[in-house]
C-alpha cells in the first residue's frame, strides 16, 4: 500500500504550512490548499493578489491544489482520491463555522476516511467571539463526523518568537499573566499523526506547552538563551490598535482586542499533560525553541 495522501486547507498560513511540513516528514503525500497559484518571481501576484492573502507559499513538495474553502469552489478536486484532510480557518474568520462544515461534508461526499479539525484550548470562553466560533464549529463537525479529531492546541510560542529575537517583546495585557504556549511544530507533529491515523477516531485533544510562562519570564529566558538583553512591555489594548492592529479590519481588530482583554484577565494556561504523552517524550520549552533559533 502506497503512503497515505492528505489534504491541508490553509496550507499556505502560518499553522498550515507547518502541518504540511509535518505531514511530508511522516512520509504522506501533501496537497495544499491555496486560493491562489505560485508567486510570480517578480513578486507581482497579479490581479488575484489582495490583503488577505496567506502569509507565504506553499512549502516545497506540497502539490498545489486551487480552492476556496470559503465559497467550496475547487473542494471538491481537492479533497477527492485523499485519505485524510486538515480542517484549519483562517484567524478570526467570521466564517469559520461555514466554512469547516462545508469541507467536512464535502470530505464525507467524496468519501475522506479521516478528518482533523484545528481548533484551539478553551473554545467556548464567552470572552473571546473567535474562541465561541471554534466551539460552534466543534459541535456542527462532530453532527457530521463523529468520528473525526479534534486538536485543541493553546496559543503558538512562535507568535512571540520574532519579537524575543528581536530584542523587545511588547504586549497589550500584563506582563504577569500566565501561558502555556506550544510549539506550532509539536502541534503540527500530533496534527499529522492524527492525519496518518494514529488518534482514536472522535476523539479531542488540547495541546499545549510544558510550562506556565509569563511574558515577563519569557523576556527573562529569551535575555538568558540568546545572551543580549531582551525587554517586556506592556502597552494598552487602545494603543495596539493604533499601532501594530491598525492594518486589520475592524472585526479582526475588535475579536482580537477581546482576547488581549481576556488575557488580562487571566492569561491563557492549559493541561500540559495531553501534548507529551501524544509525543512519547518532552514537549518544547521555550527555552529549547530559543536555543533552535541561536545554532
Ligand atoms: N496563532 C495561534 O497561536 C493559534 C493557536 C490556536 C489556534 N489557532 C488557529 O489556527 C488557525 C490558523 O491560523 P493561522 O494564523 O495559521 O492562519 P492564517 O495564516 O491566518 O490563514 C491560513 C490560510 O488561510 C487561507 N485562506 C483561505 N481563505 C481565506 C480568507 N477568506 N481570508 C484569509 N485567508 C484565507 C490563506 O491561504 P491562501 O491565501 O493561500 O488561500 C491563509 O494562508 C486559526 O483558526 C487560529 O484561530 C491559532
Amino acid at each position: 500500500m502506497g503512503a497515505a495522501t492528505v489534504t491541508v486547507l490553509g496550507a499556505t498560513g502560518k499553522t498550515g504550512r507547518a502541518v504540511a511540513l509535518a505531514a511530508l516528514r511522516r512520509g504522506l503525500v501533501v496537497r495544499g490548499v491555496s486560493r491562489h497559484g505560485p508567486p510570480s518571481p517578480r513578486g507581482d501576484d497579479g490581479p488575484a493578489a489582495g490583503s488577505d492573502r496567506g502569509t507565504d507559499d506553499l512549502p516545497a513538495g506540497v502539490d498545489r491544489f486551487l480552492a476556496d474553502p470559503l465559497t467550496g469552489e475547487g473542494l471538491v478536486d481537492a479533497l477527492t482520491g485523499a485519505d485524510a484532510a486538515y480542517l484549519v480557518a483562517p484567524n478570526v474568520h467570521p466564517a469559520e463555522v461555514d466554512l469547516v462544515a462545508r469541507a467536512a461534508r464535502v470530505a464525507t461526499e467524496v468519501g475522506v476516511a479521516r478528518v482533523v479539525h484545528h481548533s484551539v484550548a478553551d473554545p467556548d470562553d464567552a470572552r473571546m467571539p473567535h474562541h465561541v466560533r471554534k466551539g460552534r464549529a466543534e459541535r456542527l463537525l462532530r453532527e457530521l463526523r463523529p468520528d473525526a479529531v479534534v486538536l485543541r492546541p493553546c496559543a503558538y510560542q512562535q507568535n512571540l518568537l520574532p519579537a524575543a529575537l528581536a530584542g523587545r517583546i511588547e504586549v497589550p495585557y500584563r506582563l504577569d499573566a500566565p501561558f502555556s504556549l506550544v510549539d506550532l511544530d509539536d502541534v503540527a507533529e500530533v496534527a499529522a499523526s492524527a492525519l496518518a491515523g494514529g488518534l482514536e477516531p472522535g476523539s479531542t485533544h488540547v495541546l499545549a506547552g510544558p510550562e506556565e510562562l509569563t511574558v515577563a519570564d519569557l523576556a527573562e529566558t529569551a535575555a538568558r538563551v540568546l545572551g543580549r538583553p531582551v525587554a517586556a512591555t506592556a502597552t494598552t489594548v487602545e494603543r495596539w490598535r493604533a499601532g501594530p492592529g491598525s492594518g486589520l479590519g475592524p472585526g479582526a481588530a475588535e475579536e482580537l482586542a477581546a482576547m488581549f482583554r481576556a488575557y488580562d484577565e487571566s492569561g491563557f494556561p492549559a493541561d500540559p499533560g495531553p501534548l507529551a504523552r501524544l509525543l512519547g517524550r518532552p514537549p518544547i520549552s521555550w527555552a529549547e525553541l530559543l536555543r533552535r533559533h541561536t545554532r
